[in-house]
């Protein structure tokens, strides 16, 4: 095992990090070791923290004053583990500065785009922010002498690199791409929960880029950064470096429906479980075994934006992408089952009081975007049920979306107290601690809707007992 790498602040030197008792040193002060990183969102704020954690001076920009304020206080404004501990770590060595200022982006050689990329109202991509983003950083290199690397990170539809970005880009700076100005797309795989290990151990890098002068760079970069262990650089045009970021998001997302359906049809023979053949299935290494765990549908901020800038991309291309469409369709579905599976033990869901236990799209976050528990509460007070929620973490979110539609708890306890059914929609580990008697105890009928599949069904029996993908014929 490693030893965990440890930043050393020297009074009379520049910071320096020290890595596993190799003698690989950065001198701070060199501008060759320095980023820029426009947006201080999720995917923002951990790359900043990363490059900053290995050595690499880092300057964060947003336009939030409030949240560059927090930053500059060592505490990150978003719920990811891992992040609080480094970013502290990276403000007090000065590794890491946050401002609002952009035009602290030409002291450094290479600027990372991390601007949010939403979905417009017919699903296609909002390219607003990035584009703002990109006027305002081109203004700031018009005044600037040297070669300078402008880097997409945000994710975006195959073609506004070398489009939209490059257009906005030369025209504000009055610059050509190419010799003085670097442009690359370099596309990110971070997973919320995991996003700081995933930073500094991905599986490849991919740089989509026109010339050879800005790959090396972001390679260099790149190189600095891992050392020997330099994960496999992928070179492509940007064209391909973009598509690869959706084909990856939409694979995951199908494989997820897929899943899911095949939970569906399993649920339906008696004495079947979708476990046990998504463990045969993951074993096939043409298939593997993650993404294969059969719930109430994906969430989370990327795979349903995704998906659908992916679909109305195909259509402006002239093609239909049927298979993602029936990505999308079926997670839709897949709540409504939910819904379905709780009316089956209830007989009717009017007046039922349902807990729900989980709001987060998925463990170990506070985010409640494109979740699923939101589309089975909205599915609940459609059929006329009186919700009660808890969630470690996202009941704040949750009551800024849904203000008091519904009511919350404050532990796993207390949201079963005089329930009709409980419908686990995110596997927390304090929910999987909970064992029969806890829900014959609180609840009114110990009705049980395990969308997330965290309980042992044999355990279970005596009660009430429902899980996705679980064909047992149902008391
Ligand atoms: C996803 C991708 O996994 C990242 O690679 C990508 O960088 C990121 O989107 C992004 O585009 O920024 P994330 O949204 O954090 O990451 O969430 P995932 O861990 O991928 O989970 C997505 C959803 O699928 C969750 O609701 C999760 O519960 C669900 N899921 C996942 C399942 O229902 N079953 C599974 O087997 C796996």
């Amino acid at each position: 095992m490693n030893r965990p790498e440890k930043l050393v602040e020297n009074r009379t030197e520049s910071p320096r990090l020290y890595s596993s008792g190799q003698t690989r040193l950065y001198n701070l002060n060199r501008k060759s070791d320095s980023v820029s990183i426009v947006g201080m969102g999720y995917v923002g704020l951990c790359t900043a923290a990363t490059f900053a954690s290995r050595g690499i001076r880092t300057v964060g920009i947003d336009i939030d004053n409030e949240r560059v304020q927090q930053i500059r206080k060592g505490k990150a404004p978003l719920h990811e583990p891992q992040l609080d501990t480094m970013l502290r770590k990276a403000v007090k060595t000065k590794l890491l500065e946050a401002t609002t200022d952009t035009s602290r982006a030409i002291d450094t050689t290479t600027t990372f785009l991390t601007v949010g990329t939403p979905s417009g109202a017919d699903g296609s991509i909002d390219l607003s922010y990035l584009k703002t983003a990109v006027a305002d950083l081109g203004k700031i290199l018009s005044k600037k002498t040297g070669y300078h690397l402008v880097v997409v990170k945000s994710t975006v539809v195959p073609g506004t690199t070398n489009g939209a970005v490059k257009h906005s880009l030369e025209e504000s700076s009055g610059k050509n791409v190419g010799p003085e100005l670097g442009l690359c797309a370099n596309p990110e795989f971070l997973k919320e929960g995991t996003a700081i290990n995933d930073a500094l151990h991905p599986d490849k890098i991919v740089i989509g880029s026109n010339d050879k002068k800005s790959a090396n760079q972001l390679t260099k970069l790149y190189r600095r950064f891992y050392g020997s262990k330099l994960p496999p650089v992928i070179t492509t045009n940007p064209e391909s470096a973009e598509l690869v970021k959706y084909a990856s998001n939409a694979f995951l997302a199908t494989k997820v429906s897929f899943i899911n359906t095949i939970a569906n049809i399993a649920q339906q023979i008696p004495g079947v479980d979708v476990g046990t053949i998504a463990d045969a299935l993951g074993r096939d290494p043409r298939i593997g075994p993650l993404f294969l765990k059969a719930g109430p549908g994906y969430g989370g901020s990327c795979f349903h934006k995704d998906l659908q800038a992916l679909i109305n991309y195909g259509h402006n291309t002239g093609y239909d992408p049927t298979l993602f469409r029936a990505t999308e369709d079926t997670n839709e579905k897949q709540a409504i089952r939910v819904v379905s599976m709780a009316e089956k033990l209830l007989g009717s869901l009017s007046d039922k009081k349902v807990a729900i236990l989980g709001l987060a799209f998925k463990q170990d976050t506070d985010d409640i975007r494109e979740a699923a528990s939101i589309r089975v509460i909205n599915g609940l007070k459609k059929k006329g049920a009186q919700v009660i929620a808890y969630d470690p973490m996202a009941i704040p979110n949750t009551k800024r979306q849904l203000t008091n539609q519904i009511s919350y708890a404050e532990d796993p306890h207390s949201v079963l107290k005089g329930a009709d059914c409980a419908i686990i929609m995110t596997e927390w580990d304090q929910f999987q601690k909970l064992k029969p008697k806890d829900f014959q105890a609180f609840m009114n009928t110990p009705n049980i809707v395990d969308a997330r599949r965290i309980y042992d069904s044999d355990e279970f029996k005596e009660l009430n007992y429902a899980a996705i993908g679980l064909g047992r014929a149902n008391p």
